[in-house]
């Protein structure tokens, strides 16, 4: 029935395009639509068929469509159709990221463009540009408040200088991420402007009341993003008279779905940045697409329709964009943003693993894998044609969002053990060498999340003050350590910007007013170009950890069976300090890797003779692929010193490959 009715009606669409649009070859356009319609049509059916402008926003949408589709450059048009042809090419152990604030970085996009190099020397090959959009002068969480979704912040540069810092980038083989914020825009947002200037069409986008009734329904189940700086999920608009929903800061206004006119705003919005030339588009606060009282209005199933329903449309007009779920909730929500149900991604192909970025950190504060080995036994197999973002830091804070299920198999207590982990970060725990700061502590839940540098989390900041060199080695050795397993781990590999040198806390935020209030700012850093230019300096901690770097991304280059293919398998390693896994290529028997690191303060053994990898290293010559040589052994057992992973090959099986 619905396909029979969304037939008619896709005729009746592109006989009215075929009258309005420029003549032009829509030839691969129309087969794609043909391919995407009935699936737009049933989610768009699904969520605003009750409406009465119903078959005039369908239309509008694929009008939009169309006319994206005209406006898109003829080398993207040209990528896409390689990358249609190829399409598993974003699951190659090739790609290697790193997240980096434009100013903090490199000043502006010209000022990105000259330090291409450096990132090239590094070895990275796709760099998410943090948000550059338009935005309030004062307080913007860090650009995540948009004034103007299609105009360049002129701090950062211009439209122009995006579209070729695109192409200097696909000139040199690297891909360029941005960010989409579809959750919400600033307060100074034309449509902000509008809606609390008392246009009515424009408060419709957003969810406005006239009284707390509505709000108070809301926050009996709403949690608070940012208890300290931003409580509640309101704010109060005296201009406009009205409360508006506003649940991340009181300036962050979110969109209001349940209108298409929203969604057909946004959605163009993706498509005119995947027309600048954007390879990867990442999609902000994901989880918070759809709001219903009496939830907590996260993870909702329309949240996942908005998502298919853009991925769809996108697959139409630029094929070759992905998108980045930034989802940060429970590990069995998270991997739903590939799309429940399906084999391949429908919603996001690429989706942040906080997970595993959270319990990487367990396993330091714990010197033991437990929780770690755990959490990844219980982590659900992502989708094929799907594929995890793996870090260790990034912009935001560290949220200890483990199952409780599996800490308490663990045998530690959630609220308790949660406890441990945030007075560790924050160096209260006695003889944690850790400098991080609490963050998004709520009093009424006794909830906190943990910011901080990298470096400084990892105690390299308190151990330059000791000058205690065997503890600098052992925090340069982590830091190596932590980069490794999200080089190995399978996926796309993201670095924070600075860490790739040791950055440690950046303070300088308390003496900014829109900053002071926020102590994710701690580790969002100025680089300091003349520290990074000790990384020539041999002996220095920025060289040791640069080189360290450098030589782990070449040789995950190198090695096939680090793609991501579902091909890892978690490894008991009989040694609770001992973190474990294989990686082998699906069609290349003789590529298995074995990633095994020791988490603890003092070297442990790793047993040849073990059950699950017994043969592996038969009658070969057992190698380490990052320094090259033989690991030290005793009696068949690996020695793997404090703090120390190894990349174990089979070095006559990897010869034959
Ligand atoms: C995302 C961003 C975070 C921001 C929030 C609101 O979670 O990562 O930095 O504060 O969205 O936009
Ligand atoms: C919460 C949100 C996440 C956001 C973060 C910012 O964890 O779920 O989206 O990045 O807060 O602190």
């Amino acid at each position: 029935m619905y396909e029979q009715v969304s037939h008619a009606l896709l005729n009746d669409i592109l006989d009215d395009l075929s009258h309005q649009v420029v003549r032009e070859d829509l030839r691969h356009f129309y087969t794609r639509l043909g391919a995407n319609f009935y699936a737009i049509h049933s989610l768009f059916a699904h969520l605003y068929g009750h409406r009465e402008d119903f078959k005039e926003r369908i239309t509008e949408l694929t009008e939009r469509l169309a006319r994206a589709y005209i406006a898109r450059p003829e080398p993207l048009r040209r990528l896409d159709m390689e990358r249609e042809e190829n399409h598993n090419w974003f699951l190659s152990q090739e790609w290697t990221g790193m997240a980096l604030y434009l100013d903090g970085f490199a000043g502006d996009l010209q000022g990105l463009m000259q330090r291409l190099p450096y990132l090239q020397e590094l070895g990275v090959n796709m760099v998410h540009v943090m948000p550059i959009l338009r935005c309030p002068l004062g307080a913007s969480d860090g650009g995540y408040a948009v004034s103007d979704f299609r105009d360049i912040d002129p701090r950062a540069g211009t439209v122009e200088d995006v579209r070729s810092l695109g192409e200097a980038m696909r000139a040199r083989g690297m891909l360029l991420t941005l960010d989409v914020v579809v959750n919400h825009t600033s307060n100074e947002h034309d449509w902000a402007q509008r809606a609390r200037n008392g246009d009515k069409t424009y408060q419709d986008f957003y969810y406005v009341f006239p009284n707390r009734d509505v709000p108070d329904m809301f926050e009996e189940t709403l949690p608070e993003i940012f208890p300290e700086t931003a409580p509640g999920n309101f704010t109060w608009d005296a201009d406009m008279g009205k409360w508006v929903m506003t649940v991340f800061n009181t300036y962050q206004w979110d969109l209001n779905y349940s209108n298409p006119a929203v969604f057909i705003e946004m959605l163009d919005i993706v498509l005119f940045w995947a027309n600048q030339g954007a390879d990867i588009l990442r999609l902000d606060a994901v989880a918070f697409l759809w709001k219903k009282i009496g939830t907590t209005s996260q993870n909702e199933r329309e949240a996942h329709l908005i998502l298919q329903m853009m991925k769809d449309c996108c697959q139409v007009v630029a094929p070759g964009t992905l998108f980045i779920a930034e989802a940060i909730v429970a590990p069995s929500e998270i991997i739903k943003y590939f799309g429940e149900d399906a084999v391949i991604a429908k919603e996001c192909e690429i989706a942040y693993n906080a997970t595993f970025m959270a319990l990487l950190w367990d396993a330091v504060a714990t010197k033991n894998a437990k929780l770690l080995s755990q959490g990844i036994k219980s982590l659900p197999v992502k989708l094929d044609r799907a594929t995890w973002l793996n870090y260790v830091r990034c912009h935001d804070d560290i949220g200890l969002g483990f199952d409780d299920a599996d800490i308490r198999a663990c045998d530690y207590d959630p609220y308790a053990h949660r406890r441990f982990l945030v007075d560790w970060f924050t160096g209260s725990f006695e003889g944690s060498p850790a400098r991080g700061r609490p963050f998004g502590v709520n009093h009424k839940t006794g909830d906190a999340r943990i910011a901080g540098a990298l470096a400084s989390l990892a105690g390299l900041d308190a151990a330059l003050d000791s000058g205690d060199q065997t503890a600098i080695d052992h925090s340069v050795a982590l830091i190596l350590t932590l980069h490794g397993m999200i080089l190995s781990f399978g996926g796309i590999p993201l670095i924070w910007y600075g860490d790739e040198v040791g950055t440690l806390n950046d303070c300088s935020f308390l003496d900014d007013v829109n900053k002071a209030g926020d102590a994710r700012w701690i580790h969002r850093p100025r680089i300091d170009w003349n520290r990074v230019e000790r990384r020539r300096e041999q002996g220095t901690v920025e060289q040791r950890i640069f080189d360290g770097l450098k030589r782990l991304i070449a040789v995950r280059k190198n090695t096939p069976a680090f793609a991501d293919f579902n091909n890892r398998e978690l490894i008991d390693a009989g040694n609770p300090h001992i973190f474990a896994f294989l990686r082998t290529h699906p069609s290349m028997p003789g590529s298995s890797v074995l990633v095994a690191a020791n988490f603890d303060v003092t070297p442990q053994y790793l047993d040849l003779d073990a059950p699950a990898y017994r043969g592996l290293f038969r009658g070969g010559q057992i190698q380490d692929l990052v320094s090259g040589d033989s690991p030290a052994l005793l009696n068949n057992r690996v020695v793997i010193p404090p703090y120390h992973f190894y990349w174990l090959a089979d070095q006559r099986a990897r010869s034959l490959l």
